[in-house]
């Protein structure tokens, strides 16, 4: 070893001992004839000081010349400091050094490697090895290696086994678009990278594995945002010879535990919603539960007043702001403004303020009484000091315009707190999706999640009404993960793909692997999958996986460390049959 002790690690028990540390120059002082270096690895920093008096000419010169990161080596003995430092542990001593070694000189660095810096994303990004050298940098992904290790303790504690199923597969129906792999040796064939290893783990389930896991990285060509990537990783789970039940109690088990040990935080039972009431009362399928502000419906003491916006309106729908009665007209017409932006769109805002004097004043008064607004005051069980806002329109639209402002409300008024943890289950998710753009239904899910047995009869009547064994978990408003049971007869399996529109041969030629495993004695069974960077962004209380992934991508999906994605020569294009494709 280069060393005898890390950074961090001496104290004032060790004074006197003679020690030797390695590591990177954070920062030197250079006071004549008194130089002082403070020297960083991954565990802490700790001072070195060179004293003209004790230490020789030629070991003072050394030091002098010590540039920010050059990597060195140091010897000497461990000493009490005389102006200690109380902000780092090791800030009670420093190290008398004899023995100066430069293992490899540095270039300056293009930004400033402290909690601090003045580097900007893009450079941080080129120069990711660097930006990980910060604390604050490789905290996050101590943080996610610390998730990586409960999660394997806990899942093999609870006997699942952890199956490692390929990377180079055909198409995964998990929504988005594919990563294909050309296959050289066979010419005009392509590989798709798993969007998930959904079919696996259940064929994993027919071979009687019982319980399943996998710390896996999951691929989709999909928009981009903070948190998504294009490459990313999921806590994959499938179990056999359960119920739904059974997989919400393992999973929430899975979530304590990792709260219990990770954050050291008790949680509380997970609450359970489902579908049909988030999107009633939340407007989400992902509702934040850290602060109330549930939608009130007010058509039935709205509508009929003469105010033609909420007469015409197929639902008037408001949340009440606690306290908020305070908020002045120049920040309601902001926020007015703001509801009116494109990206949400709606047409305007109507507000009601209960005074604390007991009077209601609303943007609508011409046409609503004190009487009609103290009826909106009672269902939203408002007080005098309180803020209504209401907004109107067709159902699902208006739900999801006043979805925003709820959280945007939320959010100003702090109730979105880092620190506080709501995890929720939302359950009975419908099977189908219609799709506008293709005029057909789709999984919500994924085509092989079961539905509801009592809601068979209305595939055919009433599809978009069918309810699946279908749930996700949501912690703080984020869907952190989702699965459900599935189905595991051929079939149920091929009537599913028909009401999806797929033709017998293209279900045949896409999933007959499935539906024919499914021929050869498959248990019952169903599953789960985490969001493994989402769920650590969620521990870390930050809102971009980013920050958790060591080399992650940018907006644009490029990593512009290696300045990837890039072209290939056109040998290799031909050689994988892709230039001939093309010129065709
Ligand atoms: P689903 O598609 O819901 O389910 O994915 C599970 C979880 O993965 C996370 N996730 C993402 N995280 C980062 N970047 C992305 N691009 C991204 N896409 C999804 C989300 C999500 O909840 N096979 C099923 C699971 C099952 O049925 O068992 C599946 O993949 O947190």
């Amino acid at each position: 070893m280069l060393r005898t002790h890390t950074c961090g690690e001496l104290r004032l028990d060790h004074t006197d001992q003679e020690v030797t540390l390695a590591g990177w120059v954070q920062r030197v002082r250079n006071k004549g004839g008194l130089i002082w270096v403070d020297l960083r690895d991954r565990y802490g920093i700790t001072q070195l000081i060179f004293e003209e008096e004790s230490s020789e000419k030629e070991l003072l010169e050394k030091a002098a010349e010590l540039g920010r990161e050059f990597v060195v080596q140091a010897s000497g003995k461990v000493i009490e400091r005389t102006s200690k430092n109380d902000k780092i542990p090791t800030g009670s001593i420093e190290i008398k050094v004899s023995k100066l070694e430069v293992l490899n000189a540095a270039k300056v660095p293009p930004f400033i490697i402290e909690d601090e810096t003045d580097g900007g994303e893009e450079l941080r990004m080129k120069y990711r090895y660097l930006d990980l050298r910060r604390n604050v940098v490789r905290e996050k992904l101590q943080l996610r290696h610390k998730m990586m290790q409960e999660t394997r303790k806990y899942m093999d504690a609870q006997h699942f086994m952890e199956v490692e199923t390929p990377v180079l597969i055909k198409s995964t129906p998990e929504g988005a678009r594919d990563f294909v792999v050309p296959s050289r040796v066979n010419p005009g064939e392509f590989y798709a990278l798993p969007q998930s290893p959904q079919t696996f783990k259940q064929l994993l389930m027919v071979s009687g594995f019982d319980r399943y896991f996998q710390i896996v990285k999951c691929f989709r060509d999909e928009d981009l945002r903070a948190d998504r990537q294009p490459e990313f990783t999921q806590i994959d789970c499938e179990m056999a010879f359960v119920e739904q039940e059974d997989i919400l109690s393992t999973f929430e088990g899975l979530t304590k535990h990792l709260f219990a040990n990770v954050k050291g935080v008790e949680l509380e039972e997970v609450q359970r919603m489902t579908f049909a009431e988030a999107m009633k009362y939340y407007g989400n399928d992902k509702p934040d539960l850290r602060f109330d502000m549930k939608f009130v419906e007010l058509n039935a003491v709205a509508q009929g007043k003469g105010f033609g916006i909420f007469d015409s309106a197929e639902l008037v729908v408001g949340i009440c702001a606690k306290g908020a009665v305070e908020y002045t007209r120049k920040q309601l017409d902001a926020l007015t403004e703001w509801v009116k932006r494109p990206q949400i769109g709606a047409k305007g805002l109507v507000y009601a303020k209960y005074n604390t004097d007991g009077t209601i004043k609303s943007t609508v008064d011409k046409f609503y009484t004190q009487e009609d607004l103290q009826a909106w005051a009672n269902e939203f069980g408002a007080e005098p000091g309180d803020l209504m806002l209401i907004l109107s329109g067709d159902k699902a639209t208006v739900r999801k315009q006043l979805s925003e402002l709820r959280l945007k409300m939320g959010e100003d008024l702090g109730l979105r707190d880092r620190n506080v943890f709501k995890p929720l289950w939302v359950v009975d998710f419908p099977l189908l999706e219609w799709d506008e753009e293709t005029k057909r239904y789709h999984a919500m899910h994924h085509p092989f999640t079961s539905p509801k047995t009592e809601d068979i009869p209305l595939l055919d009547s009433d599809p978009g009404a069918v309810r699946a064994n279908a749930y996700d978990l949501v912690i703080n408003g984020v869907e952190i993960g989702g699965g459900s049971i599935r189905i595991h007869d051929r079939n149920t399996q091929q009537l599913m793909f028909k009401h999806l529109g797929f033709t017998e041969e293209e279900a045949q030629k896409q999933f007959g692997f499935l539906m024919e495993a499914f021929e050869y004695g498959a248990p019952p069974h169903g599953g789960i999958a985490f969001g493994f960077d989402r769920l650590c962004a969620i521990f870390g209380g930050s809102d971009s996986i980013r920050d958790y992934i060591a080399f992650p991508k940018n907006n644009s999906g490029r990593d512009v460390m290696i300045d990837s994605p890039s072209t290939i020569a056109d040998e290799q294009l031909k050689e994988l049959s892709i230039l001939v494709n093309l010129k065709k």
